[in-house]
């Protein structure tokens, strides 16, 4: 029951999506309480799912849990805690109607003033002073300025990264255990952005989160389409959920910049989650002026023919297997 293995063409975004295949599906959803996550449990609901809602807000998940009637349940998780984690997927499994674990997003993320940047001490470099490295970096905190260097709070790498590496191995095991038939699914999405494919000033933990989730399929697509599991990246650009405050909005719109939909965030997962030919592909969720659909395949995944990457990707796809064994 292998899957299509990775292909380096993009995927039709204009077919339409067969939401019946989704019937007595159970999907987990990990900071499904507010947001982009609280529309896809509305949306896979509405398409005749169980959705488990994992989140750390307990008032918010409860709610939307019970907005969703019985086709849902919450667990309260903090995506940090395995074995909080593995609580989350036990009660899917014992509760969806068919005892199953069939779509897995892994969509809990953080952003907030970056810890890793913050200014610990002098900076030894020419005019050293904190105020002048302050004066031509604003972004860098001055915080224990004249103290000893400061552990840095990784909490956006913990939960946005971290939390998605849990996830992935959880969603791996529990496809695993499960027998193959053709109503059932082992298809695992993760939760990316913009920011895994630009630099984003000021953010390094959100940035390399991004990149890291980005990383985590594009090294699982390698492998896992021989036991049928398929594992894709969706990338929104901005959208307004309430991780965006209302000041960021603002400045955002100041710049003219056009924001992307929740609607089309949640039909890219029914895409993924519906067609089993959709296998180690990246969605980045757009605004409709960028593409008619609201989402783009993206090239960027794929080395292009004349791009030195594609060999040196050659040769470690040749190579890797042995990398492990001898490691
Ligand atoms: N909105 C955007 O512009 C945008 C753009 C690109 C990517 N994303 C990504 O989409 C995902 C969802 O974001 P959103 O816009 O819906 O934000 P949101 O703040 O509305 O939702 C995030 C949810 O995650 C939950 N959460 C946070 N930390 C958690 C933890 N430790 N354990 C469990 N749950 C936790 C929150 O309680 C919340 O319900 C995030 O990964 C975010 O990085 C959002």
């Amino acid at each position: 029951m292998a899957l299509p293995q990775y292909k380096d063409s993009p995927v039709d975004l204009s077919t339409i999506v067969d939401f019946s295949a989704l019937s007595r599906k159970s999907v987990i959803i990990t900071g499904g309480a507010s947001g982009l996550g609280k529309a896809y449990a509305v949306s896979f609901v509405q398409s005749g799912s169980f959705v488990t809602i994992a989140d750390y807000d307990e008032v918010a998940g409860k709610k939307t849990a019970a907005e969703l009637g019985g086709s849902a349940q919450f667990v309260k998780c903090d995506v940090r805690d395995w074995s909080q984690q593995v609580a989350v997927f036990e009660a899917a499994v014992r509760n969806s109607p068919d005892r199953s674990c069939d779509i897995v997003i892994a969509n809990a993320g953080v952003v907030g003033v970056d810890s890793l940047l913050n200014f610990q001490g002098p900076i030894h470099s020419g005019d050293d002073s904190p105020a002048r490295a302050l004066a031509t970096n604003p972004m860098l905190l001055t915080e224990d300025a004249d103290g000893s260097p400061v552990k840095p709070d990784l909490k956006i790498i913990e939960v946005n990264l971290l939390g998605s590496a849990y996830t992935s191995k959880l969603a791996l095991h529990y496809f695993r255990r499960q027998p193959f038939a053709e109503t059932r699914d082992r298809c695992l999405i993760l939760k990316a952005s913009i920011a895994a494919y630009a630099d984003q000033p000021g953010s390094p933990q959100y940035n390399a989160s991004k990149w890291g989730s980005r990383g985590l399929m594009r090294s699982l697509r390698r492998v896992l389409w021989k036991e049928g599991i398929g594992v894709n990246l969706v990338a929104p650009w901005y959208v307004r959920t309430p991780i965006l405050s209302d000041k960021t909005v603002e400045s955002l719109q100041s710049k003219g910049v056009k924001f992307a939909t929740v609607d089309d965030c949640a039909m890219a997962m029914l895409r993924i989650a519906t067609n089993k030919e959709i296998n180690g592909r990246s969605f980045a969720i757009v605004p409709r002026d960028e593409a008619p659909s609201g989402a783009m395949d993206m090239a960027h995944d794929d080395y292009q023919d004349g791009d030195y990457l594609k060999d040196w990707q050659a040769v470690v796809l040749d190579t890797a297997q042995a990398v492990v064994e001898y490691a």
